[in-house]
């Protein structure tokens, strides 16, 4: 298989990785062969997963304008995936202009691709990073050029936490970094689970088997599992909900059943 010029040469592209996947299911161009056959094989059991993909991107811009709009202008977006339609910085910038964006990731192709997209962009950085060690995040030199901890952040996890397993602690990351934002930070956060699907879970397994036989198990939680990650945060109206229930911007539009699938929300620190 040849090696495209985004492809870092790091990266192994014969097995499939959760961030090409998911850029499949949104139109984008930075996957493989063995990423749409994995997406495709998902799609068997959920013919609906582009439809929460693009659910969530819909709710995270609407929580970024959010944001912008209560006077935050500094995001830290962790689990950012590789850039597609509508980034967080771009977004932000559309809202509250020389708004500061830190991406954060741990998958080669999504932070090559985010320096190829933010070069020459003294707002926006990436770095790359695991979320499951929040201090090498603190204090990166791009977060420490571009965030300051002492005022209010907009703190993003949408669509990563559904990927960390709870013996690797993801309640602990939370905690660890939401120690480090400044009151009236906000946490964005949305999270897979079998609540909402409209299918019967057996049926919706085989999507999130798939995700097992790449190595990089899906975790579905329950809604009160994931109102965990919120602890010591005021939800933000309408709480914890299906994605496109959150803040919805204009007339409401005819939403396709699987958008309702997972939940979303935004918390507030004291
Ligand atoms: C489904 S994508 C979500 C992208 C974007 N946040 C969105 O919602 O459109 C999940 C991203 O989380 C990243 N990710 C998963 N586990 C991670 C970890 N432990 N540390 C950093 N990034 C992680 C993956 O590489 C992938 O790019």
């Amino acid at each position: 298989m040849e090696r495209p010029a985004w492809a870092p040469r790091s990266i192994d592209i014969s097995v499939p990785s959760v961030s090409r996947i998911y850029d499949f299911y949104l139109g984008g161009s930075h996957n493989f062969e063995v990423d749409r056959e994995a997406a495709r094989k998902a799609m068997e059991f959920m013919p609906g997963l582009p439809k929460i993909m693009q659910a969530n991107r819909a709710f995270m811009r609407r929580a970024v304008r959010f944001a912008a709009a209560e006077g935050i202008d500094q995001f830290l977006d962790i689990g950012s995936g590789i850039p597609t339609f509508g980034n967080v910085h771009e977004v932000a910038a559309g809202s509250r202009p020389g708004s500061r964006v830190v991406y954060v990731d741990h998958d080669p192709v999504a932070v090559a691709h985010s320096q190829a997209v933010l070069a020459g962009n003294d707002d926006a950085d990436v770095v790359a990073a695991d979320l499951l060690k929040p201090q090498e995040i603190l204090s990166s030199p791009q977060v420490e050029r571009l965030i300051d901890l002492n005022r209010p952040v907009a703190l993003l996890l949408v669509a990563i936490l559904h990927f960390v397993e709870d013996a690797d602690d993801p309640y602990g990351a939370v905690a660890e970094l939401s120690d480090a934002l400044a009151p009236g930070s906000l946490l964005v956060l949305t999270h897979a689970s079998y609540e909402g699907i409209p299918l019967p879970a057996e049926r919706a397994g085989g999507a999130v088997d798939v995700y097992k036989d790449i190595r990089n198990p899906l975790i579905m939680r329950s809604r009160d599992e994931i109102a965990r990650f919120f602890e010591g945060y005021d939800m933000v109206e309408p709480g914890l909900v299906p994605m496109p229930r959150w803040r919805p911007e204009g007339a409401p539009e005819e939403e396709d059943p699987y958008a309702f699938s997972g939940f979303a929300g935004v918390g507030r620190t004291a």
